[in-house]
């Protein structure tokens, strides 16, 4: 990767150094439960890291998703800060965690280890954190639903209700990187095979004529899409900004662990669509379809998400010029959510202003959201310190 301009590097850097220091503030208060979103006021609203997903009558509740991302928050400020303290209270927080490597109602375990459990084996080396991904790899593995038409992973439930077991989300996609580490750290290709396999059915349930996506797919059992639907975005056929943005991050990841060039050009056309939406802003609307454009909020997660997905598509590019230019794209992102979003503000916590939860919901508008705290972290650890925090993709 070429090197950075020093002005680009201190602006990343001085992110990082913001994230250290509020870290360690926000530990001192937060007590066993974990952050999640911001109030209104600025202070984190909390979630016991013990809550899994579920539905309560027909309403489902998505449970504590978040509580991995802090954990490798802490893991990428020891990082940059050399401190070992940020590395205690990542083992301590990953006690907290690690019950969830068992949770069979979810994908979401896959955001869960993928940001906490893998890095931290990553940069210590220890066996334990190993352990506990491959874990939750193999109850991700087990969401694989195998019809005529291909197999998929169920994203939300127990797979003996059939409501989850039919459906799937395309930020299920973003959940695939835990089972290609397993592949890569076990050696057993089911895993990959399970990720793969998802990734294709993904690509034609999912993804629109004009490569923009669903939220979420309704199979019926022969496979096929009985109805493409929305949870968090504005409506069924709008175009939910972080969708697209999960997409192309899990298309990316998909092309470097599998190496098969396909799956790249997916997550180009997909980022295509998305800068075709994007105009001159590079911080999407929540929805890009929301009627109230250029009234509607933003989504920084988005953003966030989208920049590390454009990073390792630029890693992975077999062409340097069109990796140069996705890495522009990206750095283009990580430089307005640096100077225009970053929380300075000592009552704002969080890292990022701006993000959106879920406007259906009523849930973190407007706010600090812990996932895009997280993919922020993560792409400017790639493009600061490239295999640092995670392994790095070899070009194609
Ligand atoms: N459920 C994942 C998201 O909110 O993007």
């Amino acid at each position: 990767m070429p090197t950075l301009i020093e002005e680009r590097r201190a602006l990343y850097s001085g992110a990082l150094d913001l994230l250290a220091v509020k870290i360690l503030e926000d530990e001192a208060s937060i007590g066993a439960a974990f952050p999640y979103v911001t109030e209104e006021s600025g202070a984190w609203r909390t979630m016991p890291a013990s809550q899994s997903a579920g539905y309560s009558g027909d309403a489902w509740s998505h449970g504590n998703w978040f509580c991995g991302f802090w954990v490798g928050l802490l893991v990428a400020s020891h990082l940059h800060t050399g401190k070992g303290r940020y590395l205690d209270l990542a083992r301590e927080r990953m006690r907290l965690v690690a019950p969830r490597c068992e949770d069979p109602n979810t994908h979401d375990i896959g955001f869960i280890f993928e940001s906490s459990a893998v890095p931290a084996h990553h940069v210590t080396g220890d066996g334990w954190f190993a352990d506990l991904a491959i874990r939750a790899a193999e109850r991700l593995r087990a969401r694989l639903i195998t019809t005529p038409a291909g197999a998929y992973l169920s994203s939300w439930g127990p797979l003996d209700d059939r409501r989850g077991r039919l459906s799937s989300a395309i930020d299920t996609m973003a959940n695939l990187p835990l089972l290609y580490w397993a592949s890569a750290h076990s050696g057993e290709r089911s895993f990959r095979l399970a990720g793969e396999a998802h990734a294709r059915m993904t690509q034609e349930a999912f993804i629109r004529a004009d490569f923009s996506t669903f939220h979420a797919v309704e199979y019926d059992e022969a496979g096929q899409r009985a109805r493409g639907y929305t949870f968090q975005g504005h409506a069924d056929h709008s175009l939910w900004s972080r969708g697209q943005a999960w997409a192309i991050y899990g298309y990316a990841a998909t092309a470097a662990d599998t190496r098969n060039r396909a799956h790249l050009e997916v997550a180009e056309a997909l980022g295509r669509r998305y800068l075709e939406r994007l105009g001159d802003h590079p911080v999407p609307y929540w929805d890009f379809d929301d009627p109230a454009v250029p009234d509607a909020p933003r989504d920084s997660s988005a953003a966030a998400i989208t920049a590390a997905g454009f990073l390792a598509m630029a890693r992975l590019h077999p062409d340097p010029e069109k990796g140069a230019a996705w890495r522009g794209h990206a750095q283009a992102m990580l430089d307005c959510l640096c100077t225009d979003y970053l929380a300075h503000e000592d009552w704002h916590r969080g890292l990022l202003k701006h993000g959106c939860y879920s406007i259906p919901h009523r849930d973190g508008v407007d706010s600090a959201v812990l996932f895009g705290d997280y993919f922020f972290v993560e792409a400017l650890m790639a493009a600061l310190s490239p295999g640092a925090f995670l392994p790095e993709p070899e070009p194609l």
